[in-house]
């Protein structure tokens, strides 16, 4: 098969699985950007949860999962802006996002980036063992949940 064929062939697949941006997506497409995005979340949510019970002081400190959840956090984060790219805002399915955050993409993806920067900044701090910036480099990370959350995220 020549190359120019496979390409037509790979775009015509990824058009099927990606909503075209700008296109009104159909109710199942809707659908399923709603579990992806909230699935994504559920696992943020799930990677800083140990994080923050060190931070409290309700379990102890153990650097290989700050390391390891950190570094879950910083991908998790890299993904948010993608999976926002597709707009639910005209569609039936229930979720929490806000249609705030289509009128205002460059700012909520630049809230996702402080998720990632956050993430990142916590690796490095663990890496160094400054044991003294631990919760609060913890308690950075769950800032940019809040900051988000806040301006584009229903209750
Ligand atoms: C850039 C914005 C942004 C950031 C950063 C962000 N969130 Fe969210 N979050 C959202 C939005 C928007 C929703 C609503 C998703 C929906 O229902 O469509 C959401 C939903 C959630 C949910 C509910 C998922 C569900 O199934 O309804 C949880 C839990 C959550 N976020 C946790 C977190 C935690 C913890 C952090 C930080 C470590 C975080 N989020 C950071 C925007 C953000």
């Amino acid at each position: 098969m020549s190359f120019v064929r496979k390409v037509l062939l790979m775009t015509a697949g990824v058009a099927l699985t990606l909503p075209v941006v700008g296109a009104e997506l159909t109710e199942k497409q809707a659908k399923s950007a709603v579990e992806y995005r909230q699935s994504l979340f559920e696992l943020v949510k799930s990677n800083i949860g140990p994080l923050g019970a060190m931070a409290k002081g309700k379990a102890p400190i153990d650097e290989a999962v700050i390391a390891k959840n950190a570094l879950r956090l910083e991908q998790l984060g890299l993904m948010i802006s993608d999976y926002f790219v597709a707009d639910t805002r005209n569609n039936k399915v229930s979720n929490k996002s806000s249609d705030a955050i289509w009128e205002n993409q460059a700012d909520f993806n630049n809230k996702a980036a402080n998720l990632v920067k956050a993430s990142t900044a916590l690796q490095v701090i663990v890496a160094n063992k400054d044991t003294a910036n631990y919760r609060k480099g913890i308690g950075a990370v769950g800032a940019t949940c809040k900051a988000c959350h806040d301006d584009y995220k229903k209750d």
